[in-house]
């Protein structure tokens, strides 16, 4: 394995925003890029790199075309498969991006099982379970991007509301990352302090909706896909605390084996990133509200589930 060779499969919007976020400041030796549209993703190697370079950055990018090329990647990044278009739902991509997921893990994992694996392509949770039955990778080394996606977008409305912008943020979401995910407000502060003594409830009613439906949002405005400076470089964040082996504690989608009371079921919980990838999975104390909220969220992804096993 080559430590700091990152590999991105699907070199769309979110894919190429992932790249440009490690390569510009150098945080990663190398990154190759892999897209079905070959001189596409030839030009954003160029151009990214070519960015880097303005940066005196000297991560090395390079278009492969051949899933054995990502033998020695330390991290694979998947992000394939299609995006949700106006008036269309997460949910709506179950089958076809399934089907992506499964043959491009299966593809790459013959060649790469040390690697640790991040999901991006949606509906995330459902696509964390599919890659992980089609490959035998532990759940540990398969991992799901957007619960830091959901809690920046969480911090983002939160800021909005707040006269004074120079303040501290700390935002929390769990749970599925569709409409029933959980954005935790006593696990949210502003300067450290509860957001309660910011905000009227109604307030926080109206932040924790916004947050909700913050990429339909972006979807409803865009028309032709959905968001990718967000997605993008929350990636590259999971991607530095592998790289660092940080042990730090990010929402991420993983597995669950008992934690939070369920089993066989993906779900965003805080979990330490690090060089082993999932390196501990944190439980938090949960009221009964958040309990019955974040019940509701994995009940959801345990519909997608039930249609991919239909499906079979
Ligand atoms: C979003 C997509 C990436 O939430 O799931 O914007």
């Amino acid at each position: 394995m080559k430590e700091g060779r990152i590999g991105i499969i699907g070199v769309g919007n979110v894919g190429s925003t992932i790249a440009f976020s490690l390569a510009i400041d150098n945080k990663c030796k190398e990154i190759y890029l892999k897209d079905i549209r070959e001189d596409y993703v030839e030009a954003m190697s160029l151009d990214i790199s070519q960015a880097a370079k303005a940066n005196s950055s000297n991560t090395q990018i390079k278009a492969i075309s051949k899933p054995e090329e990502f033998c020695d990647c330390q991290i694979v990044v998947i992000t394939a498969g299609i995006a949700r278009k106006p008036g269309m739902s997460r949910d709506d991509l179950l089958l076809t991006n399934s089907k992506i997921i499964k043959s491009v893990m299966s593809e790459v994992e013959q060649f790469n099982k040390e690697a640790i694996f991040i999901i991006v392509s949606n509906p995330l949770d459902a696509m964390v379970y599919s890659a992980l039955k089609a490959s035998n990778l532990p759940r540990t080394k398969v991992i799901g991007m957007a619960g830091v996606l959901d809690s920046s977008r969480m911090a983002h409305f939160i800021s909005e509301k707040l006269e004074d912008k120079n303040v501290k943020i700390v935002a929390a979401v769990m749970g599925g990352h569709g409409d029933d995910m959980v954005p935790l407000v006593n696990y949210s502060t502003i300067n450290g302090k509860s957001l309660n003594e910011y905000f009227t409830e109604n307030e926080i009613s109206e932040i924790i909706e916004k947050t909700k439906f913050g990429g339909a949002q972006i979807v409803g405005l865009l028309k032709t896909g959905s968001a990718y400076y967000a997605p993008g470089f929350s990636v590259s964040l999971m991607v530095e605390a592998i790289l660092n082996d940080d042990k730090k504690s990010f929402p991420c989608a993983v597995l669950l084996d008992g934690e939070y009371g369920y089993k066989d079921v993906v779900a965003g919980i805080p979990i330490k990133l690090g060089k082993a990838g999932c390196e501990e999975i944190v439980e938090l104390d949960l009221d009964l509200e958040q309990k019955t909220a974040f019940k509701k969220s994995i009940n959801s992804v345990n519909e997608l589930i039930n249609v991919l096993k239909d499906n079979q």
